[in-house]
């Protein structure tokens, strides 16, 4: 049995999507179980960039089962434009399956996430993830099979809901709502357009798993913004950790053989929130214009911060990681030192583990280690041993400050810069 799971170890854009596509070429399906449209993920392949935002990064493989689960949430629009914008640059969509339990993000949900945050400040994509989550456990979304179906029993509840939400976007924030008929013509002339994804994905990676083949589980976002155990409030609202590959693709956790973390060579924020390793100064800007930090998804200038090892002390904890994927190394070439977070410092004491609290994460200060830089270019080397002595020292560092191997480390965004430690499949 060969089901990974893979996850982002940080607060997200750690490098899944190239990752994810350098194990796609063994991988024989590849399946996305959390997040929505909010997710962007990149993927260089010679001289061409493709970003994904719901489809798996396994889809430019022909030969390999992409599926999108029950978890994720489904925006038809954004979904039918991704479709249509691989086809149109010679990528076979063919190989695309989508649970027919995946909540669909509806017009009226990434308004009011609009509208909500003007006061909520989370800094959200604004894509509608927050709302259409919240109505999923509040027991009053619509599924992909509901517009497919089309009942009575569904149309009467949709209409209920549509009047239910124009309440909100017309009286709270005088705004103007949504129309329930052409609503529905809208969303079911969509997903007819959808209809040929459309399957029970639990039952195609079940099989795929009794079969012996290989999948992969790619998560969306990362650890730290996982809504119960990333830094809440200033999360998404999905399970991006391990355990999301579970409920999210309807597997159970017996069939999961190893967690790959995802892992920046230094850290990103994009959004709101506490960041301990945060640098306001010309290191942090340097970061930012070496490893080109700026939103798939929104094009907005991420944050950059050193490594932080606590963190990543955390996410082995959360995700029970198996493997690293360091990412990014070669960002890190010109710099003559580079800081390791080991642990912070709240109110005089030391903590060694992350917070619950995000407000007491937000008064730590970063307790560093220092190690000299390799100061040379890295991106041509594709074995370990043809990285510079103290780029080495540098993995090996995290290797001992979180006990868990690299199996991965990515010296570039193209498919050849990746050097292999240990394999996966
Ligand atoms: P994801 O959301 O985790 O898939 O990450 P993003 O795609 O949002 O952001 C990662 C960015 O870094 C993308 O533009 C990748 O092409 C790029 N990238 C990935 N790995 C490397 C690497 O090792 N070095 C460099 N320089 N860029 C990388
Ligand atoms: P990938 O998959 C980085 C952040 C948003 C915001 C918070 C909530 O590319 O790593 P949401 O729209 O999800 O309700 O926003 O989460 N966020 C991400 N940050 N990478 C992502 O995805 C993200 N998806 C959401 O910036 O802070
Ligand atoms: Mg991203």
């Amino acid at each position: 049995m060969s089901a990974v799971v893979l996850v982002g170890a940080q607060w997200g854009d750690e490098g899944k999507g190239k990752i994810t596509d350098f194990l796609a070429e063994q991988a024989n399906c590849v399946v996305r179980y959390q997040g929505g449209s909010n997710a962007g993920h990149t993927v260089e392949v010679a001289h061409e960039q493709f970003k994904l935002h719901l489809i798996p990064s396994g889809i430019l493989y022909p030969e390999t089962l992409c599926v999108v689960g029950n978890g994720v949430v489904v925006d038809m629009e954004k979904l039918l434009e991704e479709i249509k914008g691989l086809n149109e640059r010679g990528i076979s969509t063919d190989n695309l399956k989508i649970s027919l339990r995946a909540p669909v993000v509806m017009p009226y949900h990434k308004k009011i996430d609009e509208l909500e945050e003007r006061s909520s400040k989370i800094g959200t994509t604004k894509r509608g993830i927050g709302p259409t989550y919240a109505d999923k456990i509040n027991r009053i979304g619509f599924r992909m099979s509901d517009l497919v179906e089309l009942t009575d029993n569904f149309k009467a509840r949709f209409k209920a809901q549509v009047e239910y939400k124009n309440r909100i976007i017309e009286e709270i924030y005088h705004e103007k709502g949504f129309h329930y008929q052409d609503l529905l013509d809208q969303l079911s002339g969509q997903a007819e357009q959808l209809k040929k994804y459309l399957a029970d994905t639990s039952y195609l990676v079940y099989q795929a798993i009794q079969a012996g083949q290989k999948v992969l589980f790619e998560g969306a976002q990362g650890t730290l913004l996982d809504i119960d155990h990333g830094t809440y409030p200033y999360v998404t609202s999905s399970h991006p950790i391990a355990g999301g590959a579970c409920t999210g693709a309807g597997i159970g956790p017996t069939c999961i053989s190893r967690v790959l973390g995802v892992a920046k060579a230094y850290t990103t924020r994009v959004g709101e929130g506490p960041f301990p390793t945060e640098l306001f100064d010309a290191d942090g800007e340097l970061l930012r214009a070496r490893g080109a930090e700026f939103g798939t998804t929104t094009g907005r200038a991420r944050r950059c911060g050193w490594l932080d090892a606590v963190i990543l002390r955390y996410a082995v904890r959360i995700n029970g990681l198996t493997d690293f994927a360091i990412t990014k190394l070669d960002v890190l070439d010109t710099f003559e030192t580079i800081k390791i977070c080991v642990g912070y410092k709240y109110k005089g004491t030391l903590l060694t583990e992350f917070p619950e609290n995000a407000d007491v994460l937000a008064a730590c200060t970063p307790e560093y280690i220092e190690m000299p830089g390799w100061q040379q270019d890295i991106t041509g080397a594709t074995t370990y041993e043809e990285l510079p002595l103290k780029a080495r020292e540098y993995i090996e560092k995290i290797e001992e400050l979180t006990g868990v191997k690299y199996s991965l480390i990515a010296v570039g965004p193209k498919r050849a810069q990746t050097i292999i430690g240990n394999k996966l499949f």
